[in-house]
């Protein structure tokens, strides 16, 4: 399975933090942010990455990461947003990249502790379709809410003002190659996006959308108070250590 990066994206709500640089390489405690969904995607023995990012300072990425020897990696594949048209348009720009295979997606703000290799392993078991991994938050209103029924997503609401539950989609997504067709086929929001909750709900309509629940901690750093916490997760951890 092939794996991809989205750090594209302007991150306005990160203003003044992203001024002068991207989001994706501002510190999460020790390491920059971009580290985290690195070494996700690497401890779940993914080697074949595409990073997709975006923005002024795209370069950056390549001084930072290279070919990705301090991941154990080989080389590491870019590409390049202009914009910010959604997740799923930074996704639609791996289409060369993935071919024919299978993908594990990860949001290039989305800090994990689970190691995330049971269910890729799953994935790549299931005939075909797509797989996320949920996760109970108290503050769902921020996040695409899954609704459940008889161990199925029936449905998931991007930012829903009033969610149906507390169980959100975090922001990795194991798809198979159909997600470039139906990529193709999505029309803006009325944020002027593509977004990844419309390609996910396709899938559900088709009935060949799994899921898996996370057990760890699991953040965004979308946010200050977010980017916060996860810096003090980080820490504790590498104290306890
Ligand atoms: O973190 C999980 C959540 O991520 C999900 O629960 C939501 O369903 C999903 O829509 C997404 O919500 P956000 O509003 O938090 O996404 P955001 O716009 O912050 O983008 C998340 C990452 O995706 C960002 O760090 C970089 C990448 N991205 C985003 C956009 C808009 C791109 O690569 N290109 C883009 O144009």
């Amino acid at each position: 399975m092939k794996g991809v990066i989205l750090a594209g994206g302007l991150g306005t709500r990160m203003r003044p933090l992203t001024n002068v640089t991207n989001k994706h390489l501002l510190p999460v405690y020790d390491r920059p942010m971009i580290f985290f969904p690195l070494q996700t995607l690497v401890d779940a023995g993914i080697r074949d990455i595409l990073i997709v990012t975006g923005g002024n300072s795209s370069g950056d990425f390549l001084r930072l990461i290279g070919n990705g020897s301090a991941f154990g990696l080989s080389y590491v594949n870019y590409a390049y947003q202009k914009g910010e048209g959604g997740i799923a348009e930074a996704l639609g720009l791996a289409e060369h990249f993935i071919g024919g295979d299978k993908v594990a997606v990860v949001l290039g703000d989305n800090i994990f502790q689970d190691n995330i290799a049971p269910h890729v392993r799953a994935f790549e078991r299931q005939r075909e379709g797509a797989k996320i991994l949920i996760k109970k938050v108290p503050d769902p209103e921020r996040f695409g809410v899954a609704s459940l029924q008889g161990g199925r997503v029936t449905r998931i609401e991007e930012k829903p003002r009033r969610p149906k539950s507390n169980t959100i989609v975090t922001g990795i997504y194991l798809y198979d190659s159909q997600v470039f067709k139906i990529i193709k086929r999505l029309k803006p929001s009325k944020r002027g996006e593509l977004e990844i909750t419309d390609v996910n709900n396709r899938y559900i309509q088709q009935g060949q959308m799994t899921y898996g629940v996370l057990k760890g901690f699991w953040s965004d750093c979308g946010t200050f108070d977010s980017l916060l916490r996860s810096s003090q997760l980080i820490a504790r951890q590498k104290k306890r250590r």
